[in-house]
């Protein structure tokens, strides 16, 4: 555990020295849970959604892309429930004054008691050899057993508050079970209060009346309420689906773990239009779809998994997540939910508008069913980080940081490095990037050894550097070396776009999606 919380130290640190992930507004000590994105960060996140986009509109006919306002009429997030029951349950402790979420504190003391099964298992596999029996063990040694019980008393009665929304019982398991103030090391907790989670401004100058109106929490109900604009204008017939790519704002309060929890983030979501009785259907190929997705990007199929949800929403019939194996654990990265008709009917009812869509096949008009898959930009953003970040020992001795990014992905392409400065290296260097620019971002670096050179690639997973040496002059040969297996092959200078082009291109994803 130590050991993956010192590689997620890394990673974080690794992000910022290279240009990826700088802390929002540092020069004057940050803002909490707000980040920027840097020279390297932005690349990838630009390519990252693209792969997202093209996936879903340009493989899928039936799928069509918007982009909404950010600002909407406030009644959308009334009819979406957002302002009545978008909260997280809050708990303040009065001596140290630090608000916490009083779900996490408890979910913290789950995992405490977890903590303490484990460290009782890893004692006894040390003790007992490889004789071991795990699963015996669990099922008789009296300490675990007695922690496990305590463990799924604890976990029934929370999952019980937190269905029946019951506060005060939260606050009651949180005195029962002696949490404290990491802070202040007390127990003196005030009640449990409701802290909607949305963030809201106003429109117009007061004296016209302002209206307040909300930063959205999610991008979907822009496609809500766009459904049927796109369903005429686009002539679609179901089943089709709607994308969009956009920034979305929680007022997170128990914000940590980099940018997996933001207050400000990007969220890329499709909802898919559906006839009623056919979305459990359309759910499962859309699970099956996005995980495919996700593992095209050769990080390892074991990284992922799905956590299928036991507890659903009122409004969905189906949900699951894709989880990826982070340095802190499999955690969400992906929804993938069967929201019924919920958000239509609900617009429809709140808009006073007719909503329905005309079938030309039955002749009836129905509220169609949605499939969502809603995936964090910045959270598969942390996911390839982590699932790319490597330390190898190379067989000099030395160590290098690399950054197995997929190609398509990499911020930069190619690296072109003339062996010197001088000579005319580095002109011919600057002919081949002039003629490669215009397809694949290029880096020019002659500055330090060769060496250095390729680590600074390697650091920020640049899959190609061409170095240009005395005998490109001669026959205009170029070494192209890989990053991955570092092996180097000399090419003709003609052929550099033609192997790029091959090895870049997002079709090495995509044909993996159609398998
Ligand atoms: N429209 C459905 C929806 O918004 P969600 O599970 O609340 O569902 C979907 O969010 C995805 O958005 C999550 O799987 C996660 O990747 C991302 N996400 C949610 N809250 C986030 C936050 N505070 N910071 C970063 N990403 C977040």
């Amino acid at each position: 555990m130590a050991q993956q919380e010192d590689v997620f130290k890394k990673l974080v640190s690794h992000c910022k020295e290279y240009g990826f992930v700088f802390p929002s507004s540092e020069i004057y000590d940050g803002l909490g849970a707000v980040y920027d994105y840097g020279q390297n960060g932005v690349e990838l996140k630009n390519n990252l959604k693209k792969y997202w986009w093209d996936a879903m509109v340009l493989l899928n006919e039936n799928v069509v892309g918007i982009d909404s306002a950010i600002f909407m009429h406030p009644t959308i997030w009334k009819a979406s429930g957002h302002v009545d029951a978008f909260n997280d349950p809050l708990i303040d402790n009065k001596d140290s004054k630090k608000r916490y979420r009083a779900d996490v504190l408890v979910e913290d003391q789950l995992a405490k008691y977890d903590d303490k099964i484990n460290k009782e298992v890893e004692k006894a596999a040390k003790r007992f050899g490889e004789s071991f029996d795990e699963a015996q063990f669990r099922s008789t040694n009296t300490r675990v057993l007695e922690q496990q019980a305590k463990r799924d008393a604890l976990h029934t009665r929370f999952a019980k508050a937190l269905n029946d929304s019951d506060l005060e019982e939260l606050r009651q398991i949180i005195i029962d079970e002696e949490i404290v103030c990491p802070i202040s090391g007390t127990r003196n907790w005030t009640e449990v209060r409701q802290f909607n989670l949305m963030f809201s401004t106003e429109m117009g100058s007061t004296s016209d009346g302002a209206m307040k109106v909300y930063l959205r929490p999610e991008t979907a109900q822009g496609i809500f309420v766009n459904y049927l604009n796109v369903q005429k204008t686009g002539r679609m017939k179901l089943p089709f689906g709607i994308a969009q790519i956009g920034k979305a704002f929680r007022n997170e309060i128990v914000a940590r773990q980099f940018i997996f929890r933001m207050r400000e983030f990007e969220q890329m979501e499709m909802q898919f239009f559906v006839k009623p009785g056919t979305e459990l259907d359309w759910f499962a190929k859309w699970k099956e779809t996005r995980l495919k997705w996700h593992k095209a990007l050769g990080l390892g199929d074991q990284k992922y998994r799905f956590h299928d949800h036991d507890k659903l929403a009122h409004y969905a019939n189906a949900a699951t997540d894709i989880e990826f194996e982070m340095p802190f654990g499999f955690k969400e990265v992906e929804g993938i939910h069967s929201r019924t008709d919920f958000d239509l009917s609900s617009h429809e009812k709140f808009s006073g508008k007719n909503i329905r869509y005309f079938d030309p096949e039955s002749g009836e008009s129905y509220v169609p069913y949605v499939i969502e898959t809603s995936i964090g930009v910045d959270r598969m953003f942390l996911s390839i980080m982590a699932g790319s970040y490597k330390e190898e020992v190379l067989e000099n001795g030395e160590t290098r940081v690399v950054l197995t990014l997929p190609p398509a992905l990499a911020p930069v392409k190619l690296a072109v490095l003339p062996l010197v400065k001088k000579d005319g290296l580095p002109e011919l260097a600057r002919t081949i990037i002039d003629d490669l620019k215009f397809d694949f971002k290029c880096q020019y670096d002659e500055k330090d050894s060769i060496g250095k050179r390729y680590r600074r690639q390697d650091a920020i997973g640049t899959p190609f550097c061409v170095t240009v040496d005395h005998q490109s002059l001669e026959d205009q040969t170029v070494t192209i070396r890989f990053r991955d297996s570092m092996e180097q092959e000399r090419v003709p200078v003609s052929q550099l776009r033609a192997i790029m082009a091959e090895r870049v291109s997002y079709k090495t994803l995509f044909k993996q999606l159609n398998g």
